[in-house]
């Protein structure tokens, strides 16, 4: 295998200011994750709502660099780069998020729309048709309706004209962010098909996030199950989907597609629901101790670290 993405210990924390503008305690959103894509493969993300899926995926794009940790791409570490040689580099990675709506300007054709980034890229007006034309092929929108605005489409035909304009800049990377979360299950189906074709024809590689695994396990080749921000299980999805080992990689798996536990964004003054993160949580312990229905002391004196159980498979549980 080829390998594309090497992310190693990669930390994000994120500092409140409190009253009296005194510095409060970092919530720590993405906690020593490690992981690598190889190219042409789907590396899945699952979680849920709250656990540091985003930011873990806006780090690793130097979005919003980590505050610890490395990522390197075709084995050049992100850190070496100049902040011109980033930009040029970040034009091969693109982001699709779950809201269409929020992605596409109401107020521009979606011509416009894709147009710029062709602009950007130098094309005259004669290719950049020519190239509207053939991405808006390749995602099933009729180019006969390339005139129009954002609300004349369906919210699954939003999400295709989301992936042609990711697809305007050539990337060989396409970060996935929730991309049917928002989409009725029989457009999903859809999506995901179209994205599979896509990926297969122009040979990309995919970073593809959800908060269902079963959707991730149908999609990707590969995954990482996170949980507070720490990945707790890596594993082929053929593995994950015999031999599920972690327990909160099997509560997923019971738990009903599609239904999400929030948290309250702002709130970090202590514990939270299940997957999201408690603010300053000692990193002693396994972050599902309270929750673990076969748990015991060891448990939330010592902290598991990710251990190979078989080829490829690593488990963060001493139970496993
Ligand atoms: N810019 C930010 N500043 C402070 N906290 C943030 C910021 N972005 C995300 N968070 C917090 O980090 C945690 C992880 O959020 P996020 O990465 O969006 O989770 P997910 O994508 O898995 O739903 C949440 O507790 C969220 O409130
Ligand atoms: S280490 Fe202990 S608490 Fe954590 S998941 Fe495994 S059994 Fe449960
Ligand atoms: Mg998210």
């Amino acid at each position: 295998m080829d390998r594309f993405i090497e992310i190693k210990n990669l930390v994000k924390d994120f500092y409140g200011r409190g009253l009296l503008n005194r510095r409060k305690p970092a919530l720590r959103a993405v906690d020593r994750v490690s992981f690598n894509i190889d190219r042409n493969t789907v590396f899945g993300l699952v979680g849920e709502s709250g656990c540091g899926k985003t930011t873990l995926v806006r780090s690793i794009l130097y979005l919003d660099p980590p505050t610890s940790g490395e990522i390197r791409v075709d084995g050049v570490s992100l850190d070496n780069l100049s902040s011109r040689q980033l930009r040029s580099f970040r034009k091969r990675m693109q982001i699709v998020f779950q809201d269409p709506n929020s992605a596409l300007n109401p107020k521009m054709r979606i011509d416009a729309s894709l147009a710029e980034g062709l602009v950007n890229r130098g094309f005259p007006a004669v290719e950049r048709d020519r190239r509207i034309r053939r991405l808006l092929g390749l995602v099933g929108i009729a180019s006969a309706h390339r005139s129009r605005f954002p609300h004349e489409f369906s919210g699954g035909q939003k999400q295709r004209i989301v992936i042609a304009r990711a697809l305007c800049m050539e990337p060989d990377f396409l970060v996935l962010d929730e991309p049917v979360s928002n989409l009725d299950v029989s457009i999903q189906a859809q999506i995901i098909n179209l994205l599979l074709d896509l990926k297969k024809e122009l040979a990309l590689t995919y970073l593809f996030i959800s908060h269902d695994l079963n959707l991730v396990v149908y999609f990707s080749d590969r995954l990482g199950v996170m949980y507070q921000g720490r990945l707790v299980e890596l594993a082929s999805a053929d593995q994950i989907m015999r031999n599920p080992c972690h327990p909160y990689t099997r509560k997923l798996f019971s738990s009903v597609p599609g239904k999400q536990t929030d948290i309250e964004e702002d709130d970090d003054s202590g514990p939270v629901s299940s997957g999201g993160l408690k603010a300053a949580r000692s990193l002693a312990g396994c972050p599902y101790a309270d929750e673990c229905p076969i748990g015991d002391r060891e448990c939330s004196e010592e902290e598991p670290v990710l251990v190979e159980i078989t080829a490829g498979h690593r488990v963060a549980c001493f139970k496993a």
